[in-house]
C-alpha cells in the first residue's frame, strides 16, 4: 500500500483544477461553457517578444542549462524595468531572482523561511496559494481578514493582537496590491505604514505584485517605500501584464541576503529557464506604454460588459477596481457565491468563479474574469437573460 507524506494531508487538488474537469465534462455533453473564471490573459505577447524567442531559439548555442541566478539580460532588463515604472533601483546581480512564475516563487519563500508550526499570515479572502505553499512548508496558517468595509485593507490594531513569534523567529507576512480577488489599490501611506508594522512586529513581507499594470495607471512596487527591503520581498510576474501566463515567468526582487537565502533553496529544485524565453521576456519588459495602453483598452472595454452583466445578476461592485478581474457582492436571494455561480452555470451554461474559493470573507461574493472576448461576454449576458426570464 502507497502512503502518502502527512504534508499532504488537508491540502486539496486547486480549486481550478477540479472546476475545469467539470466544465470540460459539461461541455463534452454538448454545453459550450463560457468561462469567466480563470485569469490566463487570452491575448499573446507583443510580437518582438515572440519574434526573439523564435530568433534566439534558432540559435546553435542557447541549448545548455542556464545561470541558476537566470541570465544577466533577464536580470538587467527587470532592474530597468523596475526604475522605469515603479523608481526602485535594484542591483541587477544580487537584488533579483528571476523565476519560473510567482507561483513558485511562493513556494521557495515558504520552503527557505518557515519551520513546522510557524504562524503564516495571509490575507482572506487572497489568493489560495498562500496558505496550501506555507502549510506543505509546514507553516500554522493565520488568516487575517479583509473587509468591505475598510476597503479591504488589514485593520492593524487587531492583527497586532494575533502576532506570536515561535522561538522568537521572524513571521512571515503575505500581501498583494492591487488585491486578487476584490482588485483594491492600496496607497504609499498604506506600505508605508505595512514598512513599519513589519519592523515593530518582527514580519517578513512578502507582497504579490502580479497586476500593477492592469487596469492601474499608477503601478507601484512596496520597495519604493524607504526601508523596504529591511522586511520586505516582492514578487512579480510577467503572466499578466505581458500576456504571457503560459511562458512561466516571474521575479523576486529584494535585499542581496533574502535573494541568496531564497536561492539556496531554488538552486535545488530547478536548473535554470530556457534561455530564449529569458531574452524574449527581457524584450517584453522594455516595452513602451503604448503596450500597456493596448492591453488596457481591451480590458476596460470587456470591463464594461461585466458591469452589465453583473446588474442583470443584480451584484453590487465597485467601478475603480484594478487587475484583470471584477469582484462584486452577490443578492440577498443567493445564500453564497457557490449557489449564484451554479445556478449560472447549470443554467445559462457560463462559469464565474464563487468568492468562498479565496477565503471564508470572500463567501458573498463572487469574481468575473476579464480574459475573454467582449463578443463571449456579451453572449453570456444573452444567456444569463434567457435564464433569467425562464425563471420567473
Ligand atoms: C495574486 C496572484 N499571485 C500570483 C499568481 C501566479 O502568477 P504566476 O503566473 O506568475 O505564477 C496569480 C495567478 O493567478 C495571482 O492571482
Amino acid at each position: 500500500m502507497i502512503s502518502t507524506a502527512k504534508r499532504l494531508e488537508g491540502i486539496g487538488e486547486y480549486y481550478f483544477s477540479t472546476k475545469l474537469r467539470e466544465i470540460d465534462a459539461l461541455n463534452s455533453q454538448g454545453k459550450q461553457i463560457i468561462n469567466l473564471g480563470i485569469g490566463s490573459p487570452d491575448m499573446p505577447p507583443h510580437p518582438d517578444v515572440i519574434k526573439t524567442l523564435q530568433e534566439e531559439s534558432a540559435k546553435p548555442n542557447v541549448h545548455a542549462y542556464q545561470n541558476y541566478k537566470g541570465s544577466p539580460i533577464l536580470r538587467k532588463a527587470i532592474a530597468e524595468w523596475y526604475k522605469r515604472w515603479y523608481d526602485v533601483t535594484l542591483h541587477p546581480d544580487t537584488e533579483i531572482l528571476p523565476l519560473i512564475g510567482s507561483k513558485e516563487g511562493i513556494m521557495h519563500i515558504c520552503m527557505t523561511y518557515i519551520n513546522e508550526g510557524d504562524n503564516v499570515y495571509v490575507p482572506n479572502p487572497g489568493y489560495p496559494t498562500y496558505s496550501s505553499a506555507a502549510k506543505l512548508a509546514g507553516g500554522n496558517i493565520v488568516s487575517y481578514a479583509l473587509e468591505e468595509k475598510n476597503n479591504w485593507l488589514p485593520d492593524f490594531e487587531a492583527l497586532k493582537q494575533t502576532i506570536i513569534h515561535k522561538d522568537g523567529r521572524s513571521a512571515l507576512f503575505f500581501v498583494n496590491y492591487p488585491h486578487m480577488p476584490t482588485g483594491q489599490l492600496a496607497s504609499k501611506e498604506f506600505f508605508e505604514k505595512l514598512i513599519a508594522f513589519a519592523k515593530e512586529n518582527n514580519l517578513l513581507i512578502i507582497h504579490d505584485n502580479p497586476y500593477s499594470f492592469i487596469l492601474n495607471d499608477n503601478p507601484m512596487s512596496i520597495l519604493s517605500i524607504e526601508g523596504a527591503k529591511e522586511v520586505a520581498l516582492e514578487l512579480n510576474s510577467l503572466s499578466k501584464s505581458q500576456n504571457m501566463a503560459g511562458w512561466r515567468l516571474g521575479m523576486l526582487c529584494g535585499a542581496k541576503e533574502r535573494i541568496d537565502e531564497v536561492l539556496k533553496f531554488k538552486s535545488n529544485m530547478d536548473s535554470g529557464m530556457f534561455l530564449p524565453v529569458q531574452l524574449a521576456a527581457a524584450k517584453a519588459l522594455s516595452l513602451n506604454k503604448d503596450w500597456y495602453d493596448s492591453v488596457n483598452n481591451i480590458y476596460r472595454q470587456r470591463r464594461e460588459k461585466v458591469f452589465e452583466l453583473l446588474e442583470l445578476l443584480q451584484c453590487n461592485f465597485s467601478k475603480s477596481q484594478a487587475g484583470m478581474f471584477v469582484w462584486a457582492a452577490i443578492p440577498p436571494t443567493y445564500s453564497d457565491g457557490y449557489a449564484l455561480s451554479d445556478e449560472v452555470l447549470y443554467n445559462a451554461n457560463v462559469f464565474i468563479t464563487p468568492g468562498g474559493i479565496f477565503g471564508k470573507a470572500g463567501d458573498k461574493y463572487i469574481r468575473v474574469s476579464l480574459c475573454c472576448t467582449e463578443e463571449k461576454i456579451q453572449e453570456s449576458i444573452e444567456r444569463v437573460k434567457a435564464s433569467l426570464n425562464r425563471k420567473n
